[in-house]
């Protein structure tokens, strides 16, 4: 009788958790955490730590507390089955000059294996006292930079500037294969974006590397095999556009042309571009791409187009979206059922 109460309890707790282990990425389908809620990780950014993977994000969830902005911090080791580490910031309004509906979007996370930090970045935006009398306005236009000694927080905010004393709005993060670290960020004035080398402590965005000179956002990039492909989407809001890649063979360019990544009629099977993720592994190297799909009626509902892309030579392209199983250690991956 003992042996069955301790074989049924042992199946009641183990049942749920095998229930919830994810067999394979499914781009834009409702992307269950540890918990079974639908990750809260939109705009987001990713790093790997030894072997483990950071995921960090706009958290969107309903019923937040509205006097703050919120960013929530994930981990996996195998990119499919993701732990819920709880929000790694609730910022309260940062600056007494914003005013309206003010955002937190794209946060980025960097660790510097020196000072041992770990160092977020933002996009902080709104409307400005005195100036903006749009409800909607995103005028403020800059970053903000938030620090942890933990990867998963919780962060403490440091300030926000504008990068290289420009708008900033869209960012996107790059490290290069030998660990430097970049911020991408869009500029409507410059009507491009820019790739800037951060400071040693990462604190601060020192220097532009690259300015690429057509209105893109959501800026991307993936080093592979000698090449830099930068990947953008063009500025269309939370509507789906054709998003773009360009390549050099050095981050300071020169740039190729842009071409499409995917069929220009499916807007990039309704994504925009958010980063690339590079696997390595023993047997190959597989790239992701990660894309959200926004629902901005429902930022909560928001999903994730990650997929495998096709890559080398220059080219860069999105297959289809399907679901698909990735193995990290062996570095390769497969189409469910094949
Ligand atoms: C998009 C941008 C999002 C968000 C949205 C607001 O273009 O990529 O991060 O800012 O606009 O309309």
């Amino acid at each position: 009788m003992k042996r069955i109460f301790c074989l049924l309890l042992t199946l009641v707790c183990v049942l749920p958790v095998i229930a919830q282990k994810q067999q394979a990425i499914r781009p834009g389908e409702i992307w269950p955490d540890n918990d079974g809620h639908h990750i809260q990780a939109h705009g987001g950014g990713i790093i790997k730590l030894k072997n483990t993977w950071y995921w960090y994000g706009e958290e969107r969830r309903e019923g937040l507390d509205t006097n703050y902005r919120y960013v929530s911090c994930y981990s996996s080791t195998d990119l499919m089955n993701w732990k819920f580490n709880g929000d790694a910031i609730a910022l309260a309004k940062p600056d007494s000059m914003l005013t309206g509906r003010w955002v937190l979007e794209r946060p980025k996370v960097f660790y510097n294996a020196t000072t041992k930090k770990f160092v977020m970045y933002m996009h902080l935006d709104g409307g400005i006292k005195g100036i903006s009398h749009n409800k909607w306005a995103y005028d403020y236009a800059r970053v903000g930079v938030a620090v942890s000694n933990k990867a998963t927080g919780p962060f403490k905010f440091v300030r926000s500037f504008r990068p290289l004393e420009k708008e900033s709005r869209d960012i996107g993060q790059f490290i290069d294969d030998d660990g430097s670290a970049y911020l991408v960020f869009e500029c409507r004035p410059s009507g491009g974006f820019y790739i800037a080398k951060l400071s040693a402590d990462f604190l601060n965005v020192e220097k532009e590397v690259s300015f690429i000179h057509l209105p893109l956002e959501g800026g991307a990039i993936v080093h592979y095999k000698g090449l830099y492909y930068a990947v953008g989407s063009a500025l269309t809001g939370w509507s789906p556009n054709p998003n773009k890649v360009a390549t050099a063979p050095s981050l300071a360019g020169p740039w190729s042309a842009f071409t499409d990544i995917a069929p220009p009629a499916a807007k990039t099977y309704g994504a925009q571009s958010t980063m690339f993720i590079k696997v390595t592994g023993k047997k190959d190297t597989t790239v992701i791409f990660m894309g959200d799909k926004w629902d901005p009626a429902k930022l909560w509902d928001s999903r994730y187009l990650w997929i495998p892309v096709e890559i080398g030579d220059g080219k860069l392209w999105l297959p289809e979206p399907k679901p698909w199983i990735l193995d990290v250690r062996a570095g390769i991956w497969r189409y469910v059922g094949e």
